[in-house]
C-alpha cells in the first residue's frame, strides 16, 4: 500500500481512523506514505513520525517540503525508514533508498524529486533512478520508487525508462489523483500521482479563501489547512514477489468525516 501526501492534522487523523482496518482487511505487507505535509502541512517532525509509525506506516518518502520542520535533521541521519529525495546533493543528511524485509522476501524504496517546475537543486532523477535502481536490483527484484514531481511529461517519461526493472514507479507532490494507473507489460506498474490524505474541498490541503486570495490579489496572506472532510488516497499494489512483477495497482479514493475530532 502506498499512501500519498499526508497533510496536516486532518491527514493523520484519517490514517489513524482507516489505516489499521484497511491494513488488516487486505492483508497489507508494507505501507509506505508521503509524509512531507505531515506537520500543519509543511514538513515532518520525529513525535509525528512516531505517532505514524505507530499507526501501521512502516515507511516514509518525502520530497520539497522535508526540510520545513528543522527537527527532522536531527533524525534524518539515523532514521532508515525515512527517506529524502535520493537526487539531492549527496552531502545531504539521511538516505534516498531504503531495503526493508517484507515476511520472506524484501523490497526497495527510492524516493526521487524531479526538476520540471521544482526550483531546488538538484541532480538528474533519470541519472539517479538508473544509478540507484542497480543498486537495488542486487538485492531484490522488488523496487518500489516515489518519483516526488509535478510535470506528467517527466513522471510518464521516468516511468518509461524503468519500466522493465522496477516493480512500480508511484508519482507524489500534486496532491491530486490521476487516473492513469497502468502496468507495463514489461513489469512495473505506474500512476502519475496517488494523490493525498488530506482536506478534500481545499487546493492542495490548504484553505481555498486563502490560496484564492493570493492568486487574485497577491497579498502574504498566509496559509492555513483546510477543514471538512477528508480524503484519503493511495494505492494497493500486488506484485510477485519472485520475479518484481507488479500484477495489479488499484486505486483508493475514500472520504472520510472528521467531525469533532478536529
Ligand atoms: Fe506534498
Ligand atoms: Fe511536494
Amino acid at each position: 500500500m502506498f499512501l500519498g501526501d499526508i497533510v496536516g492534522q486532518p491527514g493523520r487523523e484519517a490514517v489513524l481512523r482507516l489505516l489499521p482496518e484497511m491494513k488488516k482487511e487486505k492483508s497489507i505487507d508494507l505501507v509506505i506514505a508521503n509524509g512531507e505535509n505531515m506537520a500543519g502541512g509543511f514538513g515532518m517532525t520525529p513525535p509525528l513520525l512516531e505517532e505514524l509509525f505507530a499507526a501501521g506506516i512502516d515507511v516514509f518518502t518525502s520530497g520539497n517540503h522535508v526540510w520545513d520542520k528543522k527537527e527532522i535533521l536531527e533524525i534524518m541521519p539515523t532514521e532508515t525508514r525515512l527517506l529524502r529525495p535520493a537526487n539531492f546533493a549527496p552531502e545531504a543528511p539521511g538516505r534516498g533508498m531504503g531495503i526493508y524485509d517484507v515476511g520472506e522476501y524484501q523490497v526497495a524504496v527510492i524516493n526521487l524529486i524531479g526538476r520540471v517546475f521544482i526550483p531546488l537543486p538538484s541532480d538528474c532523477p533519470f541519472q539517479v533512478a538508473s544509478r540507484e535502481v542497480e543498486k537495488a536490483l542486487q538485492v531484490t527484484p522488488n523496487v518500489i520508487v516515489d518519483f516526488h514531481a509535478e510535470a506528467t511529461s517527466e513522471k510518464l517519461a521516468l516511468g518509461w525508462l524503468l519500466k522493465d526493472k522496477v516493480s512500480a514507479v508511484l508519482g507524489t507532490h500534486t496532491h491530486v489523483q490521476t487516473a492513469d494507473e497502468k502496468i507495463y507489460d514489461e513489469k512495473a506498474a505506474y500512476i502519475s500521482d496517488v494523490g493525498m490524505v488530506g482536506p478534500y474541498h481545499s487546493v492542495l490541503g490548504l484553505d481555498p479563501e486563502r490560496v484564492l486570495n493570493r492568486f487574485m490579489r497577491g497579498l502574504p496572506v498566509g496559509l492555513e489547512l483546510a477543514s471538512g472532510e477528508v480524503v484519503f488516497n493511495g494505492v494497493y499494489l500486488t506484485l510477485d514477489p519472485r520475479s518484481g512483477k507488479a500484477l495489479e495497482l488499484q486505486r483508493i479514493f475514500q472520504l472520510i468525516s472528521l467531525e469533532g475530532r478536529i
